[in-house]
């Protein structure tokens, strides 16, 4: 039988809290929020096989296929639920054992095209104020998505936050497209994409 798996998932209306050990060492870490089939992070696995992945996945049945596809691999996480509730509980025990989140990366968010829904968007003004309190500034967020409203809008955001060290750039990062690029791309659309973290707006 097939799995329904609906399109949509309001993060909003998820509280479940999870709790992470960490991985029991101090290896850089690369994050994926909305990590779907999660093939970016394992080509990305093979590239730095020392490093440890999280991913978050909010659809239910997408997470339990990642969970089958990274079995057995004691350097992935699969966090089923909304990756804003509990980032903080899954990423600080880590830091807390002198691991580097080296990298979050955020590729082709749901955009919540409505004004009502913005508030449901993963990157908003209050996740980075939040977010600035413990996470260290060295940490790098990566942005992608195809939807130019998404990616200024996101960019006004940022700039009156603490996360005003932008960068731009114009291929996918480490040579790797997910999912959702491929499709885009081979549709025609452009791709924006940025990395930011903590600190001052770059004169560029
Ligand atoms: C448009 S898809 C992009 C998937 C993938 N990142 C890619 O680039 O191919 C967005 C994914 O993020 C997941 N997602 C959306 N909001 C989330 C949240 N708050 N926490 C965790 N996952 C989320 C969705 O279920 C979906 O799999």
């Amino acid at each position: 039988m097939s799995k329904r798996v609906r399109a949509h998932v309001n993060p909003l209306s998820i509280t479940e809290e999870f709790h992470f050990e960490g991985f029991g060492n101090d290896h850089p870490v690369f994050v994926d929020v909305g990590a779907y089939r999660g093939e970016f992070m394992d080509d990305l696995s093979l590239q730095f096989p020392d490093h440890n992945f999280i991913l978050f996945e909010i659809r239910r049945p997408i997470a339990e296929d990642l969970r089958k596809r990274f079995e057995g691999r004691d350097n992935c996480v699969i966090f089923h639920g909304d990756a804003g509730l509990n980032f903080q509980n899954i990423l600080e025990p880590c830091i807390q054992q002198g691991a580097k989140i080296e990298q979050i990366f955020v590729n082709f968010p749901d955009p919540w095209f409505k004004d009502r829904h913005k508030k449901r968007r993963f990157i908003s003004s209050k996740f980075l104020e939040k977010t600035a309190k413990w996470l260290p500034s060295e940490t790098e967020f990566v942005f992608q998505t195809d939807q130019q409203f998404l990616f200024e809008e996101t960019v006004e955001v940022l700039q009156e936050s603490s996360y005003s060290t932008i960068e731009y750039f114009d291929t996918s990062p480490y040579g790797l497209q997910t999912d959702w690029e491929s499709a885009k791309v081979s549709e025609g659309n452009t791709i924006y994409r940025m990395k930011f973290k903590q600190g001052e707006k770059l004169n560029s």
